[in-house]
């Protein structure tokens, strides 16, 4: 069996992986410092699983922690999830944002030369592509010109690894650039729990949905766009989580590094997506037009033939899905791991 170090296992992404990594036989070692998630996961990934695994409560950062994970556990390829992502706050603290989105990888990387690990899937993001020049972006679209310093972060680690791959012949290397993951575990029992005000779209319908917070900005309807709002190529969460082990299996026989799209290839509007919550949860949902976030984009969808031709991979579940798995997470568990 092949063992898999998960960086960020107890997140909203990492959670879904080791979900996919156990169904399809593979081992899975979480390290997790619980800076934005909770240790009453685990439990519920046993439980879904019906599988163990191990997790560790510890700082990716730590790279002597790293390659004691790395060597007692006999380790194939690291998955690393683990990252600060808010991108408001990462322009008011920018340092905190390079230091750890960056010093993790640093830290995976040194602990992977000194044991002998060599495969490496990297949790990067759609934002790279900056203000689209053309859509839908391919893997060849330019990327670097982001408006933050998380999005630099994204950035920057996939130079990093890419001149690592190109450093070590024996690495094999895949960039994920995830478009807008959503939805959740069809058991309603794993999900999306960010606590606070959620920066991004959907937990926050979800959180007007359940009435936690009282009305959902819509950030701009003037944009040139059919309903005027903003579009987005959504997808479900365990689609995404399975394009880690599409990757992780072309990782067997491949060296170097790819950057790959992981989305739907089709774009979907605030309204929407509003729509679909509002017809799974019976609910009508307060809303009010606020102006646009800066650095937003109109548009953003995936060229998904690169993922296909390499992987295999594409997205199998419907917005009704996304939309039905999220309410169902969201309304069976409204204060996210914390209500128990
Ligand atoms: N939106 C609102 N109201 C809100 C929040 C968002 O109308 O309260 C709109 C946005 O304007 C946008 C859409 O909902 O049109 C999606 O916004 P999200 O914040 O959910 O997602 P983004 O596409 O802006 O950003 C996400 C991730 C980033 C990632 C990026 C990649 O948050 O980490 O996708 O494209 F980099």
């Amino acid at each position: 069996m092949k063992n898999i170090l998960v960086t960020g296992g107890a997140g909203y992404v990492g959670s879904h992986v080791i979900v996919s990594l156990l169904e399809q036989g593979y081992g899975a070692v979480s390290v997790d410092n619980f800076y934005n998630s909770s240790p009453k996961v685990y439990q519920r990934l046993r439980e879904l699983t019906g599988k163990d695994f191990i997790d560790i409560e510890a700082d990716v950062c730590d790279e002597a922690k790293m390659k004691e994970v790395m060597a007692k556990h006999d380790l194939w390829a690291v998955i690393h999830c683990a990252g600060y992502k808010a991108v408001p706050e990462s322009v008011s603290k920018p340092l905190e944002y390079y230091q750890n989105n960056l010093g993790t990888t640093f830290s995976l990387c040194n602990a992977m030369r000194q044991t002998g690990v060599t495969r490496f899937v990297f949790s990067s993001s759609a934002t790279v592509y900056g203000e689209p020049q053309f859509l839908p972006y391919t893997e060849e679209h330019p990327t670097g010109n982001c408006t933050n310093p998380y999005g630099m972060s994204k950035v920057m680690n996939e130079r990093i690894l890419t001149d690592m791959a190109a450093a070590n012949p024996d690495w094999g290397v895949v960039l994920l650039r995830y478009f807008n993951p959503i939805g959740a575990h069809p058991s309603g029992r794993i999900g999306d729990a960010p606590g606070g005000i959620p920066n991004n779209i959907m937990p926050y319908i979800l959180k007007v949905a359940n009435g936690l917070l009282p009305v959902l900005p819509i950030a701009g309807d003037d944009y040139d766009t059919p309903d005027g709002t903003g579009l987005r190529d959504y997808l479900h969460i365990s689609d995404l989580a399975e394009g880690h082990v599409a990757a992780l299996r072309y990782l067997e026989d491949f060296t170097g590094s790819e950057a790959v799209n992981l989305g739907t290839g089709q774009s979907v509007s605030v309204r929407e997506l509003i729509r679909g919550i509002e017809k799974t949860s019976g609910k009508t949902l307060p809303t009010e037009i606020k102006s646009r976030r800066p650095g937003d984009i109109a548009e953003a969808r995936a060229d998904v033939s690169k993922a296909k031709r390499l992987f295999g991979w594409e997205t199998k579940k419907t917005l009704e899905e996304m939309c039905a798995d999220a309410w169902r997470w969201a309304s069976q568990n409204p204060q996210g791991y914390e209500g128990e």
